[in-house]
């Protein structure tokens, strides 16, 4: 049912991440508007949202919102101006390409109410690239979610150089207050902050497994049965701010000297698909057949619902 006191939020593109961020800003209370040039994606988004609505409830992620609500709250539009119409918020979800982008973020920025923030889900674009050159740059930011980001809150903010400080803080508010985690960037730069902490964790792993140091299955667990377990719920900062008695500075002091020795030998890039990549397939497919990727795939998707069901409950009884 639509309730005219709430926020309306105007999604375009209605594929993966269209659809999964309608679920986040419908379960925070928003009016959600899907739109799509293909006519029937956003009936397959809506589809989908109802196809999981009673599992995300069942784990307390609807935020103690009815399925019913949630479901009424998501309406797909036909026609573009239909879903702008009273949007303070537009999260772009379009494909990866910037031609792509650039021509809906023409056509929404001239359609859209002034003061609406217009947001692009984009993974790797720079929001200079997509927003040169319109009346309404200033309004335009990045917002790249972890898909899904109703079970991954953060979601990294990126301004072009010319976004307001004023957008900044109102788009900043409003991912809060639908229970998102924003990562404010103070300037763009290629991979945002995630993809360049992932690039340089990934790339160290190809180096361990190219070099023949160790199996592809045991960087693994070593993430997954060590590092992660403290990555859940802080970051790396804090981690280091908490392992010397006396916190980062101590930290800084003992162990600089060890991590120092190890980036020389770091510098020199791993080819992926080099030879490297046939030890990492080969020691995957042992652990897991080809023809069992979707279902770890699901396995992985409860596992995270668990996990981020288990970290709101947590933050709820011991706090951040
Ligand atoms: P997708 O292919 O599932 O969905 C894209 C949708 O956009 C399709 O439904 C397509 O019909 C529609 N579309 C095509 N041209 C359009 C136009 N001119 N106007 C409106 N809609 C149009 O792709 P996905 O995975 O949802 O990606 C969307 C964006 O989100 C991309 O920029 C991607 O880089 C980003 N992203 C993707 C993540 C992922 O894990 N898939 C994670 C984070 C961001």
């Amino acid at each position: 049912m639509s309730d005219s006191s709430r926020t309306i939020v105007a999604i375009v593109g209605s594929g993966l991440v269209g659809r999964a961020w309608a679920i986040t800003f419908a379960r925070g209370g928003c009016d959600v508007r899907l739109w799509d040039t293909d006519p029937s994606a956003a009936e397959r988004a809506i589809a989908f949202i109802e196809s999981v609505a009673d599992t995300l409830a069942a784990n307390d992620l609807l935020f103690g919102r009815s399925v019913a609500d949630v479901l009424s709250s998501v309406t797909a539009c036909e026609e573009l101006p239909q879903a702008l119409e009273g949007a303070v918020w537009v999260q772009e979800c379009g494909p990866e390409r910037l031609e792509v982008k650039r021509e809906i973020f023409g056509r929404v920025d001239k359609l859209a109410a002034p003061a609406a923030i217009l947001a692009s889900s984009s993974s790797a674009l720079l929001p200079s690239a997509i927003s040169e050159g319109l009346e309404g740059r200033e309004r335009c930011v990045v917002a790249h979610p972890i898909n899904p980001p109703y079970l991954v809150p953060a979601v990294e903010l990126v301004p072009a150089p010319w976004t307001a400080k004023a957008v900044m803080e109102r788009a900043k508010a409003f991912l809060l207050s639908v229970g998102q985690a924003p990562l404010v960037m103070k300037r763009e730069l290629d991979g945002f902050i995630m993809n360049r902490l992932q690039g340089a964790l990934l790339e160290e792993a190809f180096r361990l497994v190219a070099h023949g140091y160790a199996d592809a299955d045991d960087v693994d667990r070593g993430i997954a049965d060590g590092l992660a377990l403290r990555w859940s719920f802080m970051g790396p900062f804090e981690t280091i701010d908490l392992n010397a008695p006396g916190g980062v500075a101590d930290y800084v002091a003992r162990y600089q000297p060890m991590y120092a020795g190890l980036f020389e030998g770091m510098k020199e890039r791993v080819d992926w698909a080099g030879p490297v990549l046939s030890k990492v397939l080969q020691s995957r497919r042992a652990s897991l057949p080809e023809e069992g990727l979707a279902a770890r795939q699901l396995w992985r998707d409860r596992r995270l619902m668990a996990l981020r069901s288990h970290k709101r409950k947590a933050e709820r009884d011991v706090g951040r």
